[in-house]
């Protein structure tokens, strides 16, 4: 393969604005020529009309099938400018700069790119692994709060998974992490961002292993659904999410009391939302239904045995929505 002579910087004019002079300066004292493709800003613009403009610049800079592309960004320009990297002859060499922490610790490793369809989140993609991820968390302090601990929800889910090492040093440090002062949140990044990839390594296509991520998803994802996309950040769906799958976990009788209380306690000192909005237990369950992890009225959910022991399993539909009803009052209880 021809060594690469130019690269083209995919971001957004928000994220473009603040980082990409640095990024476009360096890459061209290294002797690249340098294009810069920007998208508008939201989830909403996560489209293949998005990709399509993404194909036009590429081809009026003339990008070669060994160009890089390099994703400024956080999520969303990480699947889409994945995307385009996977789809644009047949595939170029991609490059993530993640810059949300979301994204630091989740999306930009292990390979999913996705545009949006009318019909639904995520409907088009491909599997397509960055070559390099680049990660710097002196980029986060720009992010709003929200966005912050909307990320640390994800972080926490980590924590969960993982075990008491990781759980500790988040307990300890949780007040840095939220102040994030850059020595614990290089840690933070470097301990979860293994954590995805080694769960990514053992199963790349999402067939298994990988499913443990999705601790706090089944009920998240439908809290998202349900409240539309763009009310809850995705961190706060999961957040409440993890909170009644915690809750679910004792009552199913697999976890002890002291799991469910540590997951709810630590989400609260985050400052994270715990509560499933009123009357939307049956709604909850309804659209879990729907969804394709629910069988045979069973639905599919990752519990802990404990913190560090997710396991993968079905729990019965009507105990499920049984569960959903108290799960308000169980959390008042636990806190
Ligand atoms: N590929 C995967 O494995 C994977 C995993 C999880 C989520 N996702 C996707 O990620 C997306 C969500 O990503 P996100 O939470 O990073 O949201 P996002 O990409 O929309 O970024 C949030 C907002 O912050 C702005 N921003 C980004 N970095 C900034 C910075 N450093 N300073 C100031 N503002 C900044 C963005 O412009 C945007 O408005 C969703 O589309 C979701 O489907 C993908
Ligand atoms: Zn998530």
């Amino acid at each position: 393969v021809a060594p690469a002579s130019r690269a083209t910087v995919v971001s957004n004019t928000t994220v473009f604005r603040l980082y990409g002079e640095p990024i476009v300066s360096s890459l061209r004292e290294s002797g690249y020529d340098v294009d810069v493709a920007t998208v508008q800003e939201g989830e909403r613009y996560k489209t293949l009309e998005s990709a399509a403009g993404l194909y036009e610049a590429l081809t009026s800079y003339m990008a070669q099938r060994w160009d890089p592309i390099i994703a400024l960004g956080g999520g969303v320009i990480g699947d889409l400018a994945g995307f385009a990297a996977g789809t644009y002859m047949r595939g170029v060499p991609l490059v993530h700069v993640p810059t949300t922490l979301l994204a630091q610790v989740d999306s930009s490793i292990g390979g999913k790119t996705a545009v949006n369809l009318p019909e639904g989140k995520n409907l088009v993609g491909m599997f397509y692994q960055p070559k390099l991820i680049v990660t710097d968390v002196d980029v986060l302090r720009t992010l709003s709060k929200k966005c912050v601990v909307s990320g640390l929800a994800e972080v926490l889910k980590y924590g969960f998974l993982e075990g008491r090492d990781l759980i500790g040093f988040l307990e300890a440090n949780l007040a840095d992490i939220l102040a994030l002062r850059p020595r614990q949140m290089r840690q933070v990044v470097a301990w979860c961002s293994k954590i995805k990839a080694r769960v990514v390594s053992q199963d790349e296509r999402d067939e298994g292993a990988r499913a443990v991520l999705n601790f706090g998803h089944t009920i998240g994802h439908a809290l998202e659904k349900l409240r539309g996309y763009g009310s809850y950040e995705h961190g706060e769906a999961v957040s409440i999410g993890m909170a009644a799958e915690a809750i679910i976990g004792t009552k199913v009788g697999l976890s002890d009391d002291r799991t469910a209380t540590d997951v709810v306690r630590l989400l609260a000192r985050a400052g994270l939302p715990l509560r499933i909005p009123a009357s939307s237990a049956v709604e909850v369950a309804k659209l879990i239904r729907l969804d394709k992890k629910a069988r045979d009225r069973q639905m599919r959910f990752v519990l802990l045995r404990h913190i560090g022991e997710p396991v993968v399993t079905t729990v019965a539909e009507d105990k499920v929505v049984s569960v959903l009803g108290q799960v308000n009052h169980i959390v008042d209880r636990l806190l």
